[in-house]
């Protein structure tokens, strides 16, 4: 069946075989770190500089990984894909944007990071948004505000993900969801096949071992996304 209008989300499980550890895993994400201490608001109002230097190090090592074979499948689709494809990542890596800038995209293609950028910060005071390539102090002044000072541009929990209206508008829209990487156990990302399956779409999971939700789609597919992902797209 030719598909038009594809959404893709993806997780952090994209990034695994990238060197870039997932959030669940036993080794995962969180360095060590409890959620609470530094990746929450109250957390950066506690400990600047904790949160800061979490982050710092994170930033610092995307110079160490590069995209794997599933972010440039990815790229190479949006390359050639007729319709509307609009892909949401929950990862706030560059890996995408990488993959991306080697092979442009066609003219219906867009890419959001709904969890916000580790290369970018914004402005505690008036929340614009400027590019960061190095670390941040504690108290890093603002270039928008005499007051502000800089924060990572991460969605921490307790805050709204980014560009909502927009997704929720290409799912209501869509014939294709794809999940690539995700565990399915953070929201609003894991209600998403929910809103695609109300819009009539084909919904497909490409996941190392099911997701927690993965008896909602209609079609499930099993390995690592560098396996999958490649011969999932060639087959659209
Ligand atoms: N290929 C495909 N999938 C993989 C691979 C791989 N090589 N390695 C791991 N996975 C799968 C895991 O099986 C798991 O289901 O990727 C999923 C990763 O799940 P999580 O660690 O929960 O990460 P994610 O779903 O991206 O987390 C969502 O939670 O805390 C937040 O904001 C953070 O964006 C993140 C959100």
């Amino acid at each position: 069946m030719a598909h038009q209008n594809l959404v893709i989300l993806t997780g952090s499980g994209i990034s695994a075989e990238s060197g870039v550890p997932t959030f669940r895993a036993a080794d995962g994400l969180w360095m060590g770190h409890r959620v609470e201490d530094v990746a929450t608001p109250q957390a950066f109002a506690r400990d600047p500089a904790l949160v800061q230097d979490f982050y710092n190090r994170r930033r610092r090592q995307l110079a160490e990984v590069q995209p794997n074979a599933a972010h440039r499948a990815l790229a190479e689709l949006a390359a050639r894909w007729d319709g509307d494809l609009l892909l949401v990542t929950q990862n706030v890596d560059d890996l995408h944007d990488r993959a991306h800038a080697a092979n442009p995209a066609a003219p219906g293609f867009d890419l959001l990071h709904m969890h916000g950028e580790l290369l970018k910060a914004h402005c505690t005071i008036t929340g614009r948004v400027l590019d960061c390539p190095g670390d941040l102090a504690p108290d890093q002044p603002s270039p928008f505000h005499p007051r502000g000072t800089l924060r990572p541009h991460i969605v921490w929990f307790g805050e709204m993900p980014l560009h909502m209206d927009r997704i929720e508008r290409a799912l209501g829209a869509c014939d294709l969801f794809v999940s690539i990487g995700t565990s399915g156990a953070v929201w609003p990302a894991a209600g998403f096949v929910q809103l695609a399956r109300h819009a009539g779409a084909r919904t497909v999971e490409l996941n190392l071992e099911p997701s927690q939700g993965s008896r909602l789609f209609d079609e499930r597919i099993h390995g690592p996304a560098t396996e999958v992902v490649p011969v999932f797209c060639s087959s659209l």
